[in-house]
């Protein structure tokens, strides 16, 4: 069994992680985590914080010359705005659309964790006033660094199994392609190439992580409309993961299908309120015909299917397709148009006031889901393949791909 947790607050000194279960041995420099956490910084339409941050997480235990230890490996992350407010830079702390400073917050946004943080945890009636702070700072998306920093370890282990995960955005806001047929054979030729890998090096050169030039071109040019008109976005972006063997996740048991635990990666991301597998709510539209994907012998004589509607997945277990999930994220609720709220300290309506804060993450965002699809991946993986050493997951599942 693998598990990681995560502490720290968006305004605190630090953010820290510890990834628990790995098997000794697997090669990992903080390079490997450093390059997603760099990614998680792409995309137009970003704001103040993104500036300021530029992570790079320390590897305090569980790693020695360059390899695990089999022991549970701590992280590090420095909160760079923490330092700068210390050295009285005070525009830092309006980052992410968190308020000014210390002093107490009292006007919820519709939409983020403020009023219902508050209610939960006893901020809106502490004896010295309500206080919205602590929930804010908890519940802030900064926490995903340390998720993308944890997750990338179970990345690299996937990564030395020759299994990829990427991702790429396929719609922000009004702009994106009508279906999925608008996506699928740019998206396949890149897998075809070079793996899920491909997928998401040339979905990061582009500044909102779509692969079409013309798509991405218009998608700025909204955020850009939309910044102006004070609003924000949402989108929708495709997680794929290739080299992924049949076999992963069960149907025995509920908890155990593999499409269920990923849905819960992707929804356990601040701000995605929705998931679909393969064609998902596509699928609802056609009859079994154009759904199912017929199982064909390969060259090699493998069984393999013609097509990959199910995204990789059948009853709840890998089938050795490429796994696809798609993961929708709501707009950003910080706005600088005002929203109806009331102020907790005076109990009267009071309009959301204007806060720096992104025009959308969904670029962000879909970089998070890989993450967090890579740690389910490797959970699978280690279930069926486990091991104390690196070496002894390598046999079995090379042997079981013979
Ligand atoms: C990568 C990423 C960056 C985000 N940046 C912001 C932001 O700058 N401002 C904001 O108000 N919300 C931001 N959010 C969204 C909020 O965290 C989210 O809407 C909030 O947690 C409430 O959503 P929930 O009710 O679905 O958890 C971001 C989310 C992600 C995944």
């Amino acid at each position: 069994m693998i598990r990681y947790l995560t502490a720290g607050e968006s305004h605190g000194e630090a953010l820290v992680g510890i990834v628990e279960g790995m098997p000794a041995s697997i090669p990992l420099t903080p390079t490997d985590l450093d390059e997603h956490l760099a990614r998680r910084w792409l995309g137009f339409g970003r704001g103040g914080r993104a500036k300021i941050e530029r992570d790079r997480v320390r590897i305090l235990s569980g790693v020695r010359f360059s390899h695990t230890m089999g022991s549970p490996i701590a992280l590090w992350l420095a909160n760079a705005s923490y330092h700068k407010d210390r050295a009285g830079w005070p525009e830092v702390m309006a980052v992410e659309g968190e308020g000014e400073g210390i002093e107490p917050v009292t006007l919820p946004r519709p939409g983020h964790t403020d009023l219902a943080g508050a209610q939960k945890y006893g901020f809106d009636r502490t004896p010295h006033g309500p206080d919205l702070r602590p929930v804010i700072d908890r519940s802030s998306a900064r926490e995903t660094a340390m998720r993308v920093a944890c997750c990338s370890v179970a990345r690299t282990l996937l990564r030395h199994l020759g299994i990829e995960v990427g991702s790429h955005v396929v719609r922000l806001g009004a702009v994106g392609y009508d279906d999925a047929a608008g996506w699928t054979e740019a998206r396949d030729r890149l897998l075809e190439e070079g793996g899920a890998r491909a997928l998401y090096e040339a979905a990061d050169q582009s500044e909102v992580r779509m692969l079409d030039a013309a798509l991405s071109a218009a998608a700025v040019e909204h955020i850009k409309a939309t910044k102006q008109a004070g609003d924000t976005l949402g989108g929708v972006y495709e997680v794929i993961a290739t080299g992924v063997p049949p076999g992963l996740g069960s149907y025995v048991q509920a908890d155990r299908r593999l499409d269920g635990r990923l849905a819960q990666a992707i929804l356990s991301i601040q701000g995605q309120k929705a998931v679909e597998i393969g064609d998902g709510f596509a699928g609802g539209h056609w009859p079994g015909s154009e759904v199912h994907d017929p199982i064909v012998k390969d060259e090699a004589g493998r069984l393999t299917r013609a097509s990959n509607h199910a995204g990789g997945i059948e009853g709840g277990v890998s089938n050795g397709m490429p796994i696809a999930v798609r993961g929708t994220m709501k707009p950003i609720p910080t706005l600088i148009q005002p929203l109806g709220s009331v102020d907790l300290a005076t109990g009267e309506a009071q309009p959301t006031r204007y806060e720096r804060s992104d025009v959308t993450s969904v670029p962000a965002a879909s970089t998070v889901a890989e993450a967090t699809v890579a740690w389910v991946l490797a959970e699978a993986i280690l279930e069926r393949y486990g091991g104390d050493t690196f070496a002894q997951v390598q046999e079995r599942f090379e042997a079981d791909r013979r």
